[in-house]
């Protein structure tokens, strides 16, 4: 095949070739005016041709809550989005605590897998390095630790709850876990990830919630820039590649920043909605998701941490939940969470495009996330050799977020209604269209 006509972002800069590919991989890129002859010519004149973005932060829900979304769903969301690699979150039933569980994982997701995918590990505070090092040799693309989130020991569940006295739940991994299993995970090479949010700071926060602000008494900035400075230190000190998730105030981005100049390894991602907004009268509980969406001063910070570098890459923290779950409770019952995967690539866009340059945001969700999961230049390039994962982007035609458009099973996002000043055309995972069962799961290298 060749993506023919035209503007190609690679390494160096954007240029004007057309993208020969063979079985699967990108074999060549060669000027406009070279001979085209393959049994397939795609037209891409004023067009841009992107690398598939990458959402390294998704949650499929499968196996085990099928009514809030599984891996069809999911990558049928995410293959219309642009985003041709997903990397899952381990909170799935059983928690992807033990090989074995990955290895049941895998089996329930291959068939219905429309893009590549890498799975996340879960760190439990039962976790042992034994446990660790199967995993990584399982294929696990990182390992996640939820601070304040305790796991059901007769189910594996992970519940969004530190626990307290049920003696059938598990306290969360803690600072503890992760510097009891440095060496394993160390050894691993993959980033540990954390849910940042520190428990005890949580647990002494809670009040009586009905309003937005009362929620955001409950989980306060601080709670993120204390994990995020433990985080910090862990990583200084034990030698870890430490990435933070949904990083989400200001407090933790400046917590992140001052572990970095003692020399912590941390990397760190921000979300769309953190991005974007702070708006919960019109947005309802579809705007619940931990960490919550803070004020206004929070996302001009993260905005701009992102736009001079500070922030590596934002995945989407894609959690869907059900209608029932996210819209017909009162706000301290609603679930957390909310889907996103299908417009991480045209928000990210459209952010950098209204600071003035749109192409800013492709190493974002393409070359940073493959470097930090150990998947570039397989991912996240357009060079010779690379998994042929192209998105076909017209900047000259608008796309508005409508949930009848969304392929997830929760339908309405935090982004409804907005407008990105693109659309995806078309999208293609390794040289051919996504289609269920085609995705393969990825090791990190
Ligand atoms: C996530 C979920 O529902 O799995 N929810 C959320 O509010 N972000 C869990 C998580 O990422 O912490
Ligand atoms: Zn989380
Ligand atoms: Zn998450």
């Amino acid at each position: 095949m060749i993506v023919a006509g035209g503007a190609v972002y690679t390494p160096e800069g954007m240029r004007e070739v057309d993208v020969h590919v063979r079985g699967g991989r990108i074999e060549r890129l060669e000027p406009w005016t070279h001979p085209r002859a393959a049994p397939e010519v795609v037209d891409a004149t004023g067009l841009w041709v992107l690398p598939g973005a990458i959402d390294a932060h998704v949650h499929g829900r499968d196996p085990g809550f099928p009514e809030k979304e599984d891996f069809g769903s999911l990558t049928a969301a995410a293959a219309a989005g642009g985003v041709t690699t997903v990397l899952d979150m381990p909170n799935t039933l059983p928690g992807v605590a033990d090989a074995p569980a990955l290895e049941t994982k895998r089996a329930a997701i291959a068939g219905k897998a429309a893009v590549d995918y890498g799975l996340w590990g879960l760190l439990r505070s039962s976790s042992t390095a034994e446990q660790v090092r199967d995993l990584a040799a399982a294929g696990a693309i990182g390992f996640k630790a939820y601070l304040g989130y305790s796991v059901q020991r007769s189910t594996g569940q992970v519940l969004y709850t530190p626990g307290g006295l049920d003696p059938d739940l598990e306290p969360p991994a803690s600072y503890g876990t992760i510097a009891r299993l440095a060496a394993a995970l160390a050894e691993s090479a993959v980033p540990v990830a954390a849910h940042a949010e520190d428990p005890s700071v949580l647990l002494s926060s809670s009040a009586r919630v009905e309003t937005y602000a009362d929620l955001l008494g409950t989980r306060p900035a601080i709670g993120e820039a204390v994990a995020v400075a433990a985080m910090g230190a862990l990583a200084a000190n034990l030698g870890l590649r430490i990435h933070i998730v949904h990083l989400s105030s200001q407090a933790g981005l400046e917590a992140a920043l001052a572990g970095r100049a003692a020399g912590a390894h941390l990397t760190l991602e921000t979300c769309p909605q953190y991005l974007w907004l702070t708006d919960y009268a019109r947005l309802g509980t579809v705007m619940k998701m931990y960490p919550l969406i803070k004020t206004v001063d929070d996302r001009e910070a993260l905005r701009a941490a992102l736009l001079r570098g500070d922030i590596d890459n934002v995945g989407t923290d894609h959690a869907p939940h059900t209608d029932e779950e996210k819209l017909r409770h009162p706000l301290a019952e609603a679930h957390a969470g909310s889907p996103g995967v299908q417009t991480l690539l045209l928000s990210c866009l459209e952010l950098a495009r209204q600071n003035g340059e749109a192409l800013a945001a492709v190493p974002w969700v393409t070359e940073h996330p493959a470097r930090i999961f150990g998947l570039y230049p397989r991912k996240g390039t357009i060079q010779p050799g690379s998994d042929a994962d192209l998105v076909l982007v017209d900047p000259n035609r608008r796309t508005q977020v409508k949930a009848d458009a969304m392929l997830s099973r929760q339908r309405r996002g935090v982004l409804e209604g907005q407008e990105f000043g693109f659309v995806i055309r078309a999208v293609y995972l390794r040289g051919e269209a996504a289609a269920p069962g085609r995705g393969e799961f990825l090791r990190p290298a």
